[in-house]
């Protein structure tokens, strides 16, 4: 008998939907199964537990910033299912990468660190600190100061010289895109800041959030009019007036969930409305309620970073959904119907539990990676964000321990001019200060 190839490609598929996750939105085991099995798939683009290979760091072609997205899916992962499976090398990833100064910017990664890379081990450790993940040991820095670092650190970098303010892309001056004022690095700093601001319940966070958000307001990256969509950026050249307008999940994400962290913590409805028209805006990423990158997808043209971005914004309807209770049904109807869509396209790859990046096509569409793999592991799992507690607080729950001056004590590693010019500012400000007390309890002593 001789094998057609046809026979042999009918054969082969036959096998697809055996080998495929088995998803059933009603059923915990499957979901807990299903989700397991994606994550397996994730953690094998992890190198980092080679002989020689540096801790933390997935594959190539990923980079240093998507390890910190990597993290955060594991993260989520262990808290909506409850396996613990990968907390131990979690924990050890997150303390790998700090750098010397405890804030996110090693200076091995100085090449292709810009503000949004560090950004991105910010939103691990922070939600490490809402979600009272085990905190590192006495010696070792804790989730929250590493998240205050982060956000210090950023806040530092601050330009008002160009654009009447906002973040570079780039913290150091020889990467390309220093030049360039975009969104996710400022988006990212009004995140984490809202983030603070709820569990810290320091309203200086606040201050900041209010500030980036009128700031890109300010500038026209956030459109508004009923449309209500977040734009890339703006380049520096031209004072921030040419904007380039194009659309992606993660940005949308940010703002979205930012503002419904501080409506949950200011009670302010102007935050509320921002939220929900923010996610009146995500319709654009949805067809017959399954998410996707419109930008790129349709076209092909995703790049490795952007088949990522589904993820980020996956984690961002969860926290939504949880923060602003209006949100849920239409919340949940987008998540349980693309989670859904991204469990029947992971049946590809020999292993049959590898994951695609267009979820409307009918089974496994041949793209694989790392960020195909979290984007359907991300949205799956967020079945469970109304099952779970809402992030923790200081007073309800969070137990890590942090410092407001976080990342601001030693300036030696940070080598941008921007953080060195405030930084040396601020040092010679206290060291004004401290003179000038010197002074005054002189003359107290003299006149005693
Ligand atoms: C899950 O339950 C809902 C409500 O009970 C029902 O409408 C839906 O059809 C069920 N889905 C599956 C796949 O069984
Ligand atoms: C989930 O996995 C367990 C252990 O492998 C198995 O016993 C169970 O039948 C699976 N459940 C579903 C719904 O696939
Ligand atoms: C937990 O996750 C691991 C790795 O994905 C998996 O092998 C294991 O079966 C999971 N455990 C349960 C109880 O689902
Ligand atoms: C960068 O340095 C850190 C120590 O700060 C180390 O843990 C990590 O493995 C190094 N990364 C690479 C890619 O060499
Ligand atoms: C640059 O843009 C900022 C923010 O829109 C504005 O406040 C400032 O006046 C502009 N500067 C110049 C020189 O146009
Ligand atoms: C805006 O930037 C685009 C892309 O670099 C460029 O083609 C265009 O000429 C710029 N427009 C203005 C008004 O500077
Ligand atoms: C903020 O969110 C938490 C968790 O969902 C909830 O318990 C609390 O009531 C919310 N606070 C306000 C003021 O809505
Ligand atoms: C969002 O859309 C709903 C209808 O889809 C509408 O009722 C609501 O007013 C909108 N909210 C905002 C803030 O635009
Ligand atoms: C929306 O999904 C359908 C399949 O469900 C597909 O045929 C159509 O091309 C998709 N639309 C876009 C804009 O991608
Ligand atoms: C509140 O946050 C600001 C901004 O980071 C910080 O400077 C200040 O020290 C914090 N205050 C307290 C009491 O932690």
């Amino acid at each position: 008998m001789r094998l057609s190839l046809a026979w042999v490609l009918t054969f082969l598929a036959s096998f697809r939907g055996s080998l495929g996750v088995y998803w059933n939105v009603n059923d915990t085991d499957s979901i807990n199964n299903a989700t397991a099995l994606v994550a397996t798939g994730l953690l094998d683009y992890y190198t980092g537990l080679q002989y020689g290979n540096p801790i933390g760091m997935f594959s190539s072609p990923y980079y240093w910033w998507e390890a910190g997205g990597a993290w955060g899916s594991i993260l989520d992962f262990w808290w909506y299912t409850g396996n613990t499976t990968y907390n131990g090398i979690l924990k050890q990833a997150l303390l790998a990468q700090t750098g010397n100064n405890n804030d996110y910017v090693p200076l091995n990664q100085s090449v292709t660190e810009g503000n949004d890379d560090q950004a991105f081990w910010g939103l691990v450790v922070m939600a490490a600190a809402e979600r009272n993940f085990e905190n590192p040991a006495e010696d070792e820095p804790q989730w929250l100061y590493l998240a205050q670092a982060v956000f210090n650190t950023m806040a530092l970098r601050w330009d008002d010289d160009t654009c009447g303010g906002g973040l570079r892309w780039q913290i150091f001056t020889w990467n390309s895109g220093y030049d360039y004022k975009n969104t996710v690095s400022n988006g990212a700093l009004f995140h984490i800041a809202a983030r603070l601001a709820r569990y810290t319940g320091n309203t200086s966070y606040v201050d900041w959030a209010e500030k980036v958000f009128d700031w890109m307001k300010g500038i026209d990256l956030l459109e508004e009019n009923g449309v209500n969509w977040v734009y890339d950026g703006a380049k520096v050249e031209g004072n921030c007036t040419n904007i380039t307008k194009l659309v992606w999940t993660y940005n949308q994400g940010l703002l979205m969930s930012g503002s419904a962290y501080l409506w949950n913590m200011t009670q302010d409805e102007k935050w509320h409305t921002r939220a929900w028209e923010f996610l009146n805006g995500s319709e654009v990423f949805f067809n017959n309620s399954v998410l996707y990158e419109v930008t790129c997808q349709s076209a092909n043209s995703c790049n490795t970073d952007q088949r990522s971005f589904k993820a980020y914004f996956s984690r961002f309807l969860g926290l939504t959904a949880q923060l602003v209770p209006e949100s849920r049904s239409k919340i949940m109807g987008w998540i349980r119907t693309s989670a859904a869509a991204a469990a029947q396209s992971c049946s590809g790859g020999t292993d049959g539990h590898t994951c695609g990046l267009n979820w409307f096509y009918d089974g496994w569409d041949g793209y694989y990676g790392l960020g195909e793999q979290m984007a359907a592991l991300e949205i799956m799992q967020n079945v469970y964000c109304l099952d779970r507690p809402a992030p923790y607080t200081a007073e309800t729950g969070g137990t890590s321990i942090g410092n407001g001056a976080a990342g601001t004590e030693t300036q030696a590693t940070n080598l941008s001019p921007l953080t060195i010019t405030t930084g040396s500012r601020a040092a010679a400000g206290i060291i004004t200060a401290v003179i000038g007390l010197s002074i005054i309890a002189c003359t107290v002593w003299l006149v005693i």
